[in-house]
């Protein structure tokens, strides 16, 4: 049995690394999804014949509560809804993680027969996994806003608290890799972290979101990896070293593609109070709105238009009318290109899924830092239901919540038209100096029946 399971086991080590490899692209995803999901369900099989495995009744219970729950759920997810969707499925691995490290002190008594490692191990997974998911939460809750997306802070105690728990926590499950066995001990590591958890989270606001969400997957493939050495599961170790660091590789890909420093974000520090401040100024400031047949005629007699697609593209579903646009576009002779930003929308190549669903050539997809030397030759930039990547605020506000993140430069461009339903603030709810532009055009309305009307509008002429 023993090398049935091990055997089974490696399959499902090489079906996640196999699936993770499909996920690098979008054509590719899909199938990549499917296959590390077959490879999780294999090491689950391995696992449950595991001798000395019991309670089948509560096992089969616990499976059939996690599939209603989890198979509906996904399916009816929206795509915006996406990254809550994941901070919440992660933080509950966390919670699982924090949990089994619980019943594993009550079970042994404290550790008090185990080997150090397996106590220390233990302990990390539970301080970890229970910050991850307290974290989790707030995040899911920021991001479905059922709490204030704006950064929630303690001023200045805020770091010393953090500290306090921090060394709380730690303290108890020091004293107990000494050999005390009072499970308020273990309790009360778990109670500091919850509090930690949401104290790292709460202070965190605006665009760095998708970042922190990034690294508590991390946090809970460590915490579950460190579970796994410690009850010697070679399954768990595995998807939590996979999930740990590419979830580690993504964090910082993000951070950097935000110009942001992980510590700083983690810290609080960035950005917090000047959101709060900023939010939507309400300010009013002439614009120049424009109509579908306007903006049709300004694009037919372009020689290069660059589309910038935002989160709005993503609300409206407008990436088959925008596909239909280019079509036109591109059979009078118009070069047609996307500018992709790395947070565009609310979730890691957002905007590339959207793209790749409405099949547009993955070759006119062009990164930030190629497309921002071609605004300046970019007769029109059409800004679909983007916002904060093309804020110029990020350059030239140092009070700003978004300095310093690094942006589409659409203003470079010839002429600028922006599709959104009003003057709404985005993610990091703040104003836009880009709409006030003298060069800017607002077209408002929907973007799908923006898009759509433009369409019709491009046939006509
Ligand atoms: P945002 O700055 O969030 O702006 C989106 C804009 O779309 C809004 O101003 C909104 O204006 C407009 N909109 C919404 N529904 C629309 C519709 N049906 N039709 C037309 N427009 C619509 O988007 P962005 O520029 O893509 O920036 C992304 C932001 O999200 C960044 O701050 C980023 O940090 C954050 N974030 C990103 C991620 C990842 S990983 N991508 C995850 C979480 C958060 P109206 O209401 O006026 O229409």
């Amino acid at each position: 049995m023993t090398s049935l399971i091990a055997v089974l086991y490696i399959i499902a080590f090489a079906l996640f690394i196999y699936g993770l490899m499909g996920l690098t692209g979008p054509r590719t995803a899909v199938r990549g999804n499917w296959i590390a999901a077959v490879g999780m369900g294999i090491a689950v099989v391995a696992t449950l014949l595991t001798p000395g495995m019991s309670d089948w009744v509560l096992i089969a219970l616990g499976v059939g509560i996690g599939t209603v729950v989890g198979i509906p759920s996904a399916r009816k997810v929206k795509m915006t809804a996406m990254p809550q969707m994941v901070a919440l499925f992660n933080g509950v691995g966390g919670g699982a993680v924090a949990l089994i490290a619980w019943v594993e002190f009550r079970t042994t008594e404290g550790y008090a027969h185990e080997p150090v490692y397996v106590a220390i191990a233990s302990l990390f997974a539970a301080l970890v996994g229970s910050v991850s998911f307290w974290g989790s939460l707030i995040a899911f809750g920021k991001l479905q806003e059922m709490i204030t997306g704006r950064p929630v802070t303690l001023g200045k105690v805020q770091q010393p608290v953090n500290l306090l728990l921090l060394v709380g926590s730690v303290a108890c499950g020091v004293a107990i890799s000494f050999g005390a066995t009072s499970e308020l001990l273990i309790i009360g590591l778990l109670v500091a972290s919850a509090v930690l958890g949401v104290m790292v989270v709460l202070p965190i606001g605006g665009a760095d979101m998708p970042v922190v969400i990034s690294l508590l997957n991390a946090l809970t493939g460590l915490s579950a990896a460190a579970m796994g050495l410690a009850l010697d599961n070679t399954a768990l170790i595995v998807a939590g070293m996979i999930v740990g660091a590419s979830g580690s590789i993504l964090t910082n890909l993000m951070a950097k593609a935000m110009n942001r420093s992980i510590p700083a974000i983690v810290a609080g520090g960035f950005g917090g109070a000047a959101v709060a401040a900023g939010g939507g100024s309400g300010e009013q400031r002439p614009v120049r709105s424009t109509s579908a047949a306007d903006t049709a005629i300004q694009m037919a007699y372009a020689s290069r238009v660059v589309v910038v697609p935002g989160y709005g593209m993503a609300v409206a579903q407008a990436q088959h009318a925008v596909r239909e646009m280019a079509d036109l576009l591109e059979g009078k002779g118009i070069t047609v290109s996307y500018a992709i930003h790395p947070v565009a929308g609310r979730m890691p190549g957002h905007m590339n899924v959207l793209l790749a669903e409405a099949d547009v050539p993955y070759e006119r997809l062009k990164e930030m830092d190629e497309i921002n030397s071609e605004f300046a030759q970019t007769d029109v930039a059409l800004v679909i239901g983007a916002n904060d990547v093309t804020n110029p605020a990020a350059e030239t506000d140092p009070s700003s919540p978004i300095y310093g993140m690094p942006i589409l430069k659409v203003n470079a461009s010839r002429s600028v038209i922006v599709l959104k339903r009003s003057m709404s603030s985005g993610f990091a709810g703040i104003d836009n100096d880009l709409f006030y532009d003298p060069k800017t055009s607002m077209l408002f309305g929907d973007a799908k029946s923006s898009v759509g009307d433009i369409v019709e509008e491009l046939k006509a002429l």
